[in-house]
């Protein structure tokens, strides 16, 4: 359980869209209890996990678009991840994570969530703390609900908070366009307009939600048209409700014929379904030009969860070791 000066371990993990999302009624613990079928997009956030000449403590760098927004102090996630690991494996808590962000913050894309999973994988690799596969995802759904998924990737389908995840079977690849909003929106925030709009409405949410049957065969078969048309997201109402703005992106995705159009997790992210590369390059052409987006990305899914992509000892103290 060492690790030695001038060794890093650089770790992907992809961001998510929901492709269903079904909400229950608000519990005590504060949480709900929901169902959602997630799927892992070609949106991948970088941490890079390295040992540090102080050999002692957590320090965080982070870049890329939105890096301003992210804390650097112990309420990173990132940071409580490495934490939370040390601990548990009984390693002494000393890296440090340069993290380079490439979902929006605070865009219900949990790019934070998989800074986190991306982070684990990388300080149980550098710090040769050796934690299975369960530990880890015990240890991700400590730290956020979306957590867990980051690590498995794919096309998923959780529960409880939305951390217990088991795989879906899907066949294909499927094209989305990502909106993005020019800030982020609070997740708590969210879910407490969302429990709002459902006592005016005096709505009794189901206590076990369920996803559609339809959905499943949508993806059983790979087919983008069925899958357009049975996506739904139960916080759509709230985050448009705090966010009347975003309607002008759903009206253009309508209007360029996307398949589908929903709200990712509490938003303020949009994704539209496409039904190829054509499409998409069409309706992110279209949202772009429009201005209603502030920024516009392509990306395709399912892709797979946190995984290593290169490891190399960049100490001078090992040159015989660099570009390994
Ligand atoms: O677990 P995570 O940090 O992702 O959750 C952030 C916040 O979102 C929670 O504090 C809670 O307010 C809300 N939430 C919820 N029900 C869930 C997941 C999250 O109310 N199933």
């Amino acid at each position: 359980m060492t690790s030695k000066l001038g060794e890093r371990v650089v770790v992907h993990a992809p961001a998510k869209v929901n492709l269903e999302l079904r909400v229950g009624p608000l519990q005590d613990d504060g949480y709900h209890p929901l169902v959602s079928v997630f799927q892992a997009v070609s949106l991948f956030e970088e941490v890079v996990a390295s040992t540090t000449a102080s050999g002692t403590g957590i320090s965080v760098t982070v870049r890329g678009p939105g890096a301003a927004q992210v804390p650097t102090d112990g309420s990173n996630l990132a940071v409580r991840a490495a934490r939370l690991l040390a601990e548990r494996a009984g390693v002494e808590p000393a890296a440090h994570l340069s993290l380079r962000k490439a979902a929006p913050v605070a865009g219900g894309m949990a790019g934070g969530s998989a800074d986190a999973a991306a982070t684990l994988l990388a300080c149980d690799l550098l710090w040769d703390a050796g934690l299975s596969r369960e530990e880890l995802l015990a240890l991700a759904a400590e730290l956020g609900s979306d957590v867990p998924f980051a690590l498995v990737g794919g096309t998923a389908l959780g529960t409880g908070r939305g951390d217990r995840v088991t795989p879906v079977l899907a066949r294909g690849e499927f094209h989305w366009v990502l909106a993005l909003a020019e800030t982020g929106l609070s997740t708590p925030a969210v879910y407490a307009e969302h429990d709002r709009l459902v006592a005016a409405a005096a709505a009794v949410p189901d206590l076990e939600p369920r996803v559609s049957d339809d959905l499943a065969a949508a993806l059983l078969a790979g087919d983008p048209v069925s899958l357009g048309a049975c996506l739904s997201n139960d916080l759509q109402a709230a985050a448009l409700s705090l966010r009347p703005e975003l309607r002008a992106v759903v009206r253009l995705g309508e209007e360029h014929g996307a398949l589908g159009i929903l709200l990712s997790g509490s938003g303020p992210t949009v994704a539209l379904l496409a039904s190829g590369s054509d499409q998409a390059l069409e309706l992110a052409v279209a949202l772009t030009a429009s201005g209603v987006a502030a920024d516009v990305r392509r990306v395709t899914g399912p892709v797979p969860g946190a995984r290593q992509v290169e490891s190399a000892a960049v100490s001078p103290l090992h040159p015989s070791r660099r570009g390994r």
